[in-house]
């Protein structure tokens, strides 16, 4: 059964450790993730872009799909299902889909607008038991056609939309979409604590989370970080282990071309890069 993301980010605030949010895109995404959340015994967050909700052919597939994976492989790990930087109106129809928790990207508002727009998602949110998340400050790159500059969230603003009632609060602290530039300048932990000292215990998310190194992951979590998201890492896996796949000449052997042989690498790829990061954040044997 999916379940919302509030409880299981709250266990995670609690015991100092962060919950993977890991976006999918396909089935071999999906059954490795929930394979491996399952196999750790970790909860596990599976995040959805509109851009991948689309490619999936909407978010009700998605909401099935998922569903009945849950209940097909027997998984007994606390699973949400999570639309990632939702539009206003992506917002609603994941809510009709069927998703356990929304997150509202309204950074690219004016302050007020995003102010008012999270306030009313956040009853609709609440009222129908999902979770919703929030960002201020936007993070920088590009994911699904969703562009940041990448500026650090304003502390006062984030206690103004964290006062709204969200459940867990996305703070641009430097963070970026995708591979890091070589002269990035790190995360800002003057912003991170600057932010937790304004909200308090409410669970913080940090986007970007592909090749931000181990002692800075570390640091955010002791700093209020309950929610890491990872989306670049996995596609990386992916796509390396099956180019080598391909380049070995595996597919031009006997049934090698054979979709489910085919995609092996690379969903066992997957796999091993959200085991890694389940073990970073230390959410393993947390269900
Ligand atoms: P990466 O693609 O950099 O891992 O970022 C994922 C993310 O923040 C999803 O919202």
């Amino acid at each position: 059964m999916l379940v919302s993301a509030t409880e299981m980010l709250k266990k995670a605030v609690e015991g100092h450790y962060a919950v993977g949010q890991f976006n999918i895109n396909n089935l071999e995404w999906t059954k490795s993730i929930l394979a491996t959340a399952q196999e750790l015994n970790s909860p596990v967050i599976l995040g959805v872009s509109e851009g991948a909700g689309k490619y999936m052919t909407g978010f009700k597939t998605v909401a099935a799909m998922v569903e009945a994976m849950i209940e097909e492989m027997k998984i007994t790990v606390p699973v949400a299902l999570h639309l990632d930087h939702g539009s206003y109106d992506g917002c609603y129809k994941c809510i009709k889909a069927g998703f356990s928790s929304i997150m509202f990207d309204g950074s690219h508002y004016p302050i007020e607008e995003n102010v008012e727009k999270t306030r009313e998602l956040v009853k609709v949110a609440h009222a129908m038991g999902l979770s919703i998340e929030a960002e201020v400050g936007s993070i920088g790159g590009e994911e699904d056609g969703v562009v940041g500059m990448g500026e650090c969230a304003d502390p006062d603003e984030c206690k103004m939309i964290a006062d709204l009632g969200v459940d867990f609060l996305a703070a641009g602290i430097g963070n970026i979409h995708g591979k890091y530039p070589e002269n990035w300048q790190g995360l800002s932990f003057e912003t991170l604590a600057a932010v937790k000292e304004k909200i308090g215990d409410l669970p913080l998310v940090l986007h970007g989370g592909t090749g931000i190194p181990a002692d800075m992951i570390k640091k955010a979590i002791d700093l209020g970080v309950a929610k890491i998201n990872v989306n670049t890492e996995c596609q990386l896996s992916f796509a390396a282990a099956t180019r080598e796949y391909i380049e070995a000449g595996k597919d031009q052997q006997g049934k090698g071309f054979d979709p489910r042989k085919l995609l092996a690498p690379g969903a066992e790829a997957i796999k091993a890069t959200v085991k890694e990061k389940m073990e970073l954040f230390g959410s393993v044997g947390k269900a």
